[in-house]
């Protein structure tokens, strides 16, 4: 279990968590959600131990998570940050490896190798795994980032905006993986999402932030809802339903569109 208490945090003067408490729910996907700058980057960094909180407590587990050691917070937490910086020249695979460092600590055994294997197939990545990193579209390097989030194989996943530079077809891969990893493997998945639309499709919990508060949390079928959503970003929602699903529309048709979709649309 991962609880946030009280929890606050600040840059210079500029408060930016102020008094945020959470218990973030086993076995599921809670997606965060918020406009640019709402500290939803800084609730995942908090909450992993990457930045340490002004005041209040995160418990990991029950325990204080100041007081554990990096590695033993690794071997639970995986975190996939908003930028990478990777100074190194590696490939794929190499890349993938580091996703073990806390379980080996640079000594692969064949448990480790079977993860490694296990994570680049999961992406897709088995054609380009001999490539560098730097040799890669940002789609594909992504997803080797991805992988080796799910080689750490750890309880927890933090991703934060996952999506960034995934086409369509692997953002809804992206998305069921994780709903398997939950739904087979136990994992508890907390994700970073922009569009609307992939957390009410995929998440089961959503928890809306603003101004460094969290201002909504519940199931996601709870918070896509239009008033709700037009407090969370300030802008106007129509949600409509298509079978069991409800898809958020957030643009509004421009006049001279709609006219003549009117004159084409025979339905
Ligand atoms: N290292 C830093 N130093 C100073 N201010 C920072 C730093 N990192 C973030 N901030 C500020 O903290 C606030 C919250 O930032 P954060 O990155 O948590 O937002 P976010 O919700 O993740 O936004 P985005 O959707 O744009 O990624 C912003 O006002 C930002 O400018
Ligand atoms: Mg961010």
């Amino acid at each position: 279990m991962i609880e946030l208490k009280q929890v606050s945090q600040a840059y210079g003067t500029q408060d930016i968590l102020k008094n945020v408490s959470l218990k973030i729910k086993e076995k599921r996907i809670t997606a965060l959600v918020g406009a640019n700058g709402a500290g939803k980057t800084t609730l995942l960094n908090v909450a992993a131990n990457l930045i340490p909180a002004k005041s209040g407590q995160v418990l990991l587990d029950g325990r204080d998570i100041c007081q554990m050691e990096t590695i033993e917070i690794a071997r639970k937490i995986a975190i996939l940050k908003q930028t990478q910086h990777l100074s190194m020249r590696i490939t794929v695979q190499e890349l993938v490896a580091f996703g073990r460092y806390p379980h080996s600590k640079g000594r692969l055994k064949s448990a480790d190798e079977t993860k490694i294997r296990e994570a680049i197939a999961y992406m897709d990545l088995e054609n380009i795994k001999e490539k560098f990193i730097d040799e890669l579209s940002g789609g594909q390097r992504q997803r080797a980032y991805i992988a080796m989030i799910l080689a750490q194989d750890t309880r927890y996943v933090f991703l934060d905006e996952p999506l960034n530079n995934l086409d369509i077809k692997y953002s809804v891969e992206m998305m069921t993986i994780l709903q398997k990893l939950v739904q087979e493997l136990d994992k508890t998945v907390i994700i970073v999402l922009h569009d609307i639309n992939f957390a009410a499709a995929f998440a089961d919990e959503i928890v809306a932030m603003k101004g460094g508060e969290i201002i909504r949390e519940g199931p996601a079928e709870s918070i896509i809802d239009g008033e709700t959503l037009k407090d969370v970003f300030d802008h106007e929602f129509h949600i409509i339903r298509v079978g069991e699903r409800k898809v958020c529309v957030y643009f509004q048709p421009q006049p001279d569109r709609e006219i003549k979709r009117s004159k084409d649309c025979f339905i």
